[in-house]
């Protein structure tokens, strides 16, 4: 029995170091290490947006400089739209796949969603194939902006260090978020539950999931509120931000609050448009950049 258990254990130790010796040197060749980063984001082709992406890329590459900064849109049809315009934008797996060629070898996906939804995870699908084809050395993927505790606090400061200084404390705050059908969603009421401990006029609805405008409303009129800033809390003032919420169509958050007799100032802005935000994304990257840097 015992003799057969030593046996057994030099095995799975022969075996994995010939395993081992392969995937560190296919065909002969040694590699040497070479990191990356892939910024992934659902992408958007409004021109209002790109600003937001310049922000995070110029923030990325001043906090970890010489290490080569890629970028991939998930979204098909932003990506069709881009490429008529003449601007070529790859998927997550197009990107890596030519990292792969390229000789990387160390590779930091980033998310730069705002909560681990349905996107954040289909990210993580595509990460897994290519771990598991082994083709580099290491691919780890980053935390989206609201992960951890730490990030809602950090959250709640960038939104109450965002908003525009006119603003009196007797007037509304309302952020829109995306939302989505996926159990992350929580994450939106979460965080207003936080904010409204610092400023109990700050309200967080969304487009898709909860809360709804309804139940924003339905507050801001409890509440007497006469005035509201309506700012997106998404990374980009896009298409969302234009027309759901500052758009002059019957249905936008703009005209559906001012109809309820409260006076709108809607605040074009992304939230990768200010540092507050981008540093908590910048951050997370560290998490898999530090551990390419202990494994070697
Ligand atoms: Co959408």
């Amino acid at each position: 029995m015992k003799k057969l258990n030593v046996f057994v254990v030099a095995s799975a130790v022969l075996l994995s170091l010939v395993a081992g010796v392969a995937l560190a040197s296919p065909h002969g060749e040694s590699k040497e290490e070479k990191k990356a980063i892939l910024l992934v984001a659902f992408g958007s082709s409004e021109e209002s947006a790109q600003i937001s992406f310049e922000n995070i890329d110029k923030s990325v590459k001043k906090a970890y400089p010489g290490i080569p900064v890629k970028w991939a849109y998930t979204s098909h049809i932003i990506r069709k739209k881009l490429a008529g315009q003449g601007k070529q934008l790859d998927s997550t797996a197009v990107a890596l796949a030519k990292m792969v060629d390229e000789g990387f070898t160390h590779v930091a996906v980033q998310s730069l969603h705002t909560i681990a939804g349905a996107e954040y995870h289909d990210l993580r699908r595509v990460v897994s194939s290519f771990k598991s084809m082994g083709d580099f050395e290491s691919i780890i993927l980053g935390y989206p902006m609201l992960a951890t505790q730490k990030d809602m606090v950090r959250a709640v400061d960038a939104v109450l260090g965002t908003i525009p200084k006119e603003r009196k404390a007797n007037e509304a705050v309302v952020l829109m978020g995306h939302g989505t059908h996926h159990p992350a969603n929580a994450f939106y009421a979460a965080l207003m539950f936080q904010l409204q401990l610092k400023d109990p006029n700050v309200y967080l609805g969304t487009v898709e999931g909860y809360p709804d405008l309804d139940t924003i409303l339905t507050l801001l009129k409890q509440n007497q509120i006469k005035k509201a800033y309506l700012m997106p809390f998404m990374s980009v003032a896009g298409d969302h931000a234009k027309n759901d919420m500052a758009g002059d169509e019957d249905d936008s958050w703009k005209s559906i609050i001012t109809k309820a007799g409260i006076e709108c100032v809607p605040v074009l802005k992304g939230t990768a448009e200010f540092n507050q935000f981008v540093d908590i994304w910048v951050d997370h990257l560290g998490g898999p950049l530090s551990h390419f840097d202990n494994s070697k």
